[in-house]
């Protein structure tokens, strides 16, 4: 198998920046169906294919100045150079500019950063986008998404809006985020966070620990591959109950592999669950309302626009997110 350098190699060549200073934005994104395992760790090709819809405006800003040397502020606070994040960054920039170039990066996000999600996809989608402008190398979303997936997984899945489905194949030059052709103006994402301190276990860690220790890893894998298609149908059909009957089978299917992990991984918390029972009763009530969960205790609600009013009045501290909403061109 390629390594990440001759890879990266393949999709761009190392310049020297054109340009002192560039910025760029990418939105954060909510896996539908979950990535959570992987075929090749090095460059991050997923075991499963994976969907997601992505947060319209809401994610993350970066900017990039060329500086005498490197440094991290994320949301305005210094970030010291001995933290994994800022080696993690580093570690990347250094296998996309020559290592002569050091960079100040500032990046800045417009979701909680407590609810999981301006986290590593948004970023290192933005920070791709942004490279790609200080350095012109002028290619396509679909090798930027490539480079973004080197920095995490799900960042390939944040350099397009709407609806993204990620395929698992073993060609990493095929393994990219693939926007679908599909507005779905009515949808709503609701963010209901119960916990804002940092995961007990980053997802990368939990996600390779459950690959090689659970037992039900290998029918998690089958599972993703027949929800994959039903997502896809339910999109392209806009068929919200399969939709959000799928969403929460994959999740609660995710937490289960979690949970059968040896030592086992629980994100959820006494609130979590109590949530999750009151979703299923406004659901007994004939609201459409269904959630999904990622590495971490907080809940993302789906419904549609005229549900929000019911959902407020179990869920007044929501945060609600139209993924729709008008949204400018990621495009380079
Ligand atoms: C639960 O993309 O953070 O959010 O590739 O190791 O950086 P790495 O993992 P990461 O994992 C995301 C896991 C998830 C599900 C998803 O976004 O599909």
């Amino acid at each position: 198998m390629i390594d990440k350098k001759s890879y990266v190699g393949q999709l761009i060549s190392l310049k020297i920046p054109t340009i002192e200073f560039s910025e760029a934005f990418a939105p954060s994104n909510i896996a539908l169906c979950k990535y959570w395992g992987k075929r090749n760790l090095d460059l991050n090709i997923p075991s499963t294919p994976s969907l997601s819809i992505s947060l319209g405006n809401r994610g993350t800003k970066v900017q990039l100045s060329i500086a005498p040397q490197n440094s991290l502020s994320i949301n305005g606070k210094c970030i010291a150079q001995e933290s994994p994040v800022f080696k993690r960054t580093f570690d990347f920039i250094e296998l996309l500019v020559p290592k002569n170039i050091k960079l100040s990066v500032q990046s800045e996000n417009n979701i909680p950063t407590a609810a999981g999600l301006a986290s590593s996809a948004s970023f290192f989608a933005a920070l791709t986008i942004s490279l790609d402008k200080l350095c012109s190398w002028k290619v396509s979303l679909q090798t930027l998404s490539c480079l973004a997936r080197l920095g995490s997984g799900s960042a390939c899945r944040s350099l397009h809006h709407g609806f993204v489905k990620w395929l698992s194949c073993d060609d990493p030059f095929q393994s990219y985020g693939i926007p679908m052709d599909v507005q779905w103006e009515e949808l709503r994402i609701g963010l209901l966070i119960f916990d804002d301190k940092e995961k007990l276990m980053p997802s990368r860690q939990a996600m390779l620990h459950t690959q090689n220790t659970s037992s039900l890893y290998q029918s998690w894998c089958e599972n993703s591959n027949s929800d994959f298609e039903i997502f896809h149908n339910a999109i392209e059909k806009k068929n919200f109950q399969a939709l959000g009957e799928t969403a929460e089978y994959n999740a609660l299917s995710l937490h289960a592999v979690m949970l059968s992990a040896r030592p086992a991984i629980i994100y959820s918390q006494p609130e979590t669950l109590k949530a999750i029972i009151k979703i299923h009763v406004l659901r007994q009530n004939g609201i459409q309302v269904y959630f999904t969960q990622d590495a971490g205790p907080n809940l993302k609600l789906i419904f549609l626009e005229n549900d929000l009013e019911c959902i407020l009045e179990d869920f007044p501290r929501m945060e609600v997110i139209n993924p729709f909403s008008r949204v400018d061109n990621l495009s380079t």
